[in-house]
Order: structure tokens, then sequence, then C-alpha cells
């Protein structure tokens, strides 16, 4: 950890006496300072101990909900993938997807996909579907990490098709919500390095139909799920956590090691260094 002290900050400066300088001014003439620390000003109230450290892990998991997709293959049988880099805003929900997985290229073809959330306590059905893929042959990247081509996902995890409403992907018994959606924007992740057919997919998917257990349902409301009820399942750095902030236990995914996913990070990491310089990167 560095050990700097520090002169804290905007609250001091607002909260100065009025005898104090009011003009903003840097506490350092060290290097990083006034990039990171724009607001470091010279009057000080009180010396604090920089908690900060900068670190580079291969990757930036700090936790999402786990999802699994369900999408039509080409013989109309479908597909499952975990997948946990997902968030909602209004009635749209953006996927973040390895573009060699199987379930974007359905997507992509099909414009449709069901994304249903487990809950906390469906650790074993998505430890089956981890490291498997409905693409055969096996991408390269994922046969580093020890991915096997699985055809018949639901047998495996041990999970119950139950058709959708509006789209053809099926919905999965077990998962307490299920949304059925449709594609509505393709964005391709890192295209100011691979241009539009880089290694990742960011869908904007519109949700068109949102299924819910009974037991989730707050009382006295047509539409609302109860939060104090709703038991999700978070994926943080690989590792399957339910909100009470328990590991559920072991994660299968959890056995590849972070380093794995270096690649990734390492392409904006050169990018970074044009732009900042090596030493950005220390
Ligand atoms: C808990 C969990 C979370 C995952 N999150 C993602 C994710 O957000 N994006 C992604 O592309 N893959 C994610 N994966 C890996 C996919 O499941 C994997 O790429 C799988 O091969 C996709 O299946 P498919 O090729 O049949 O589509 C996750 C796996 C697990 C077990």
């Amino acid at each position: 950890m560095e050990s700097v002290v520090i002169y804290d900050s905007m609250f001091a400066y607002k909260n100065r006496p009025s005898s104090a300088p009011s003009q903003l001014t840097t506490q350092y003439s060290q290097p990083f300072t006034l990039l990171h620390y724009p607001y470091i000003i010279q009057y000080p109230l009180q010396p604090i101990e920089m908690p900060h450290t900068p670190i580079s892990p291969a990757i930036l998991y700090f936790g999402t909900p786990v999802a699994i997709l369900s999408s039509e293959n080409e013989d109309g049988t479908s597909n499952l993938a975990p997948m946990s880099s997902v968030w909602w805003l209004g009635h749209r929900c953006m996927l973040g997807l390895d573009a060699s997985s199987k379930t974007p290229q359905n997507i992509l073809r099909t414009k449709e996909c069901v994304i249903n959330l487990p809950s906390s306590d469906m650790v074993d059905h998505v430890n089956a579907l981890a490291l498997t893929t409905g693409s055969d042959p096996v991408s390269a990247s994922k046969q580093e990490r020890n991915y096997e081509f699985v055809k018949d996902k639901w047998t495996r995890a041990n999970l119950t098709p139950l058709p959708s409403s509006l789209i053809q992907p099926h919905r999965i018994l077990e998962c307490p919500v299920q949304m059925e959606c449709e594609l509505t924007m393709t964005h391709p992740m890192l295209q100011d390095l691979f241009g539009t057919s880089g290694p990742l997919y960011a869908l904007e998917m519109r949700v068109v139909k949102i299924w819910v257990r009974d037991e989730l349902r707050m009382d006295w409301y047509d539409n609302r799920i109860d939060p104090d009820k709703w038991q999700p399942m978070i994926m943080s750095f690989q590792e399957l956590y339910g909100l009470e902030g328990r590991k559920l236990g072991l994660s299968k995914l959890g056995g590849v090691r972070e380093e794995k996913y270096r690649g990734l990070a390492e392409v904006d990491d050169v990018k970074t260094a044009e732009k900042f310089g090596a030493d950005a990167l220390a």
C-alpha cells in the first residue's frame, strides 16, 4: 500500500474558516496527484492515510446477479447458458457475452432469448452448466479453460423446459423469474481495438413478458416483486453468493484461474500505455 499523507478535501474546502485561503492549490509535488485528486487543497483539517493501492485484476466481476439464458438452436432445440454480466434499465436489459458462445450466435440469428433468474438455492444447477458450451467445436479460449461441448444442457443441469408465450426459446420451470426478451440492438465491444468483429457483444434486449413465482410478489400489489422475498444468486469474482453475504458453496467456475482471463485486460492495457505511458500500468 502507498502510504502518503493527504489533506482532505472538498469538505474541508467548503467548510474552511473565512480567514483560510480560498484558492484550490495542490498539496503535492508527486507526479500522480492532479489527475486523481483534483480537489486536494492546501488548507488541512486532518491528515489521513491513503488506503488505496493501484492493482490490475484480470477480471472486474464486482458482483452481479446470475442469469441463465435460454436461446433457440438452429434445429429448434434450446440452449442454456449461465451468465452474470447483466443489468436492467426500464424494461431494457444489457447482456455482456463472449462472441464465441453459442448463445449470442443464437440471439443474433433469432433475435430472442429468455432471461431466467435462478434463486440462491440453485447453485447445483448453475454449477452443472458451468464450463459447458453448446458450440461444437469448442473455441480455443474455452478449451484453455476446460470447457466441454454439451448438446442437451437441460438434462445436464436437471432443468425443465416450459413453453414461452411470445417467443420460441423455452423458460426454465425451476427459475422463480423468467423474462421473455427480443433483441433491439447489438453493440460489438472493444470496437476501438478490433472493429466490429471483436471478442465480446453487449446486446440490448427488450423484455416483452415477465413471469414470477407468486410467493415473490408483494402483498396487495398486482405488479411488484417483494425484495424481502426475492433471493437472487450473485456472482462475485467467479464465486456465488446470496444477498446475506454468505458464499453459497463451491462454484465450479471458481476453479478457473483468474489469470486465464488476462488476455482481454491486456489489450486495453496496451491502449492505456499508449495514451498515458507505461508508468500508468505500474
Ligand atoms: C456463474 C457464471 C457466470 C457467467 N457469466 C458470463 C457472462 O456474463 N458472460 C459470458 O459471456 N459468459 C459468462 N459465463 C460463461 C458462459 O456460461 C460460457 O461462455 C458458456 O460456454 C456459454 O454457453 P454457450 O456457449 O452454450 O452459449 C458465466 C458462467 C457462469 C457459470
